[in-house]
């Protein structure tokens, strides 16, 4: 079971096994983190980029060096992308995840601390950077039982704290679609904006049980189904909980335009946890629902022949 969370600090000071880095091509140091961290390590660390990284280090690779004076015992380096460069492979920056965490595992590393790679000189748009780092860390087996992700920016940290909490949002859209997947089409959701504002919330219901519905607003946090759902949860694990909620759901794989539907509105929210939004006072929905409050960004309404479970 791999935990993440977010801290507001220097990660240099971090006490862990593993301290990324966000390094360059050429992994000599330079400034943001890979200066903070070559600073603070001592010149052991140069040394051992020298000798074992001769060559540097493609984009999107990690590899391990001594950690020097710093508290950690190694540091794993990763070149992000460089959006402002051009570099717009998101595949890149989710590789740099990734390949530290399975360098970690070869370390035997229990537990890492990552700054948002590529979120500083290398321009990544922050919300983006934000989302990679937490989907692909959700979505990479490893043996890492801790993951911290360490902002020296209050505003960063913000931004990493907030999405941690609506993960768990677009973790429950995601267990409806391991659902649709295993034929429960009859699973319908209806998500919205809380009247405050402040909230977002969905209702899931069965089309041929609509009495039967199982709901989750953002205020709850992590609390889902009688359970707990967060950034790390699984789609197969969301789906069991829906399961035990609407007990009479059954696979009659009678939808499948409806399940073709969701499976693109998901993929509009994915890059960016972008919630849906199916109506609200403040917007016409003849135009389809919204993707990300307050965005303008449509998506048809659901099929109608959907609903009449043929
Ligand atoms: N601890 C934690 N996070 C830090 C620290 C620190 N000491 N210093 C900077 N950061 C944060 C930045 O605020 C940013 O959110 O790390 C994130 C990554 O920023 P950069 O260090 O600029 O890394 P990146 O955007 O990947 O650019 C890499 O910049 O530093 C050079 O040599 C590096 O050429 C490479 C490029």
């Amino acid at each position: 079971m791999t935990t993440l969370t977010t801290t507001r600090g220097d990660i240099t000071t971090e006490h862990v096994d593993v301290v990324v880095n966000a390094a360059n091509n050429a992994m000599r140091g330079g400034g943001g983190v890979d200066g903070a961290i070559h600073r603070a390590g001592g010149p052991d660390i140069l040394r051992d980029c020298i000798t074992r990284f001769p060559d540097g280090l493609a984009t999107g690779d990690a590899g391990w060096t001594t950690a020097g004076r710093l508290p950690a015992r190694w540091v794993v380096h990763t070149v992000g992308p460089n959006h402002g460069a051009g570099q717009r492979d998101r595949g890149l920056l989710e590789s740099c995840y990734r390949r530290s965490l399975e360098v970690a595992d070869e370390l035997g590393a229990r537990s890492v601390a990552f700054p948002l790679i590529s979120a500083g000189v290398y321009a990544w748009p922050r919300r983006q950077a934000v989302t990679v780092a937490i989907d692909t860390i959700a979505t990479t087996p490893t043996k890492v039982e801790e993951v911290r992700l360490v902002a020296y920016d209050a505003g960063v940290h913000q931004e990493i704290a907030s999405s941690l909490t609506m993960a768990t949002s677009v973790r429950i859209l995601q267990g409806v679609r391991a659902l649709h997947r295993r034929g429960y089409h009859g699973l319908r959701v209806n998500p919205g904006v809380a009247p405050s504002g402040l909230f977002w919330r969905v209702v899931l219901t069965d089309a041929a049980d609509p009495g039967s519905s199982v709901r989750y607003t953002s205020a709850d946090e992590a609390k889902f189904a009688g359970g707990v759902v967060d950034a790390m949860t699984t789609p197969h694990e969301v789906a069991e909980q829906i399961l035990r909620a609407l007990p009479r759901l059954r696979p009659a794989n009678d939808a499948p335009a409806y399940a073709a539907w969701f499976a693109g509105l998901l993929a509009a929210v994915e890059p960016e946890h972008a919630l849906p939004v199916s109506s609200a006072d403040y917007f016409d929905d003849t135009d389809g629902w919204e993707i990300g409050w307050n965005s303008g960004l449509r998506y048809p309404a659901p099929p109608l022949d959907a609903d009449s479970s043929q």
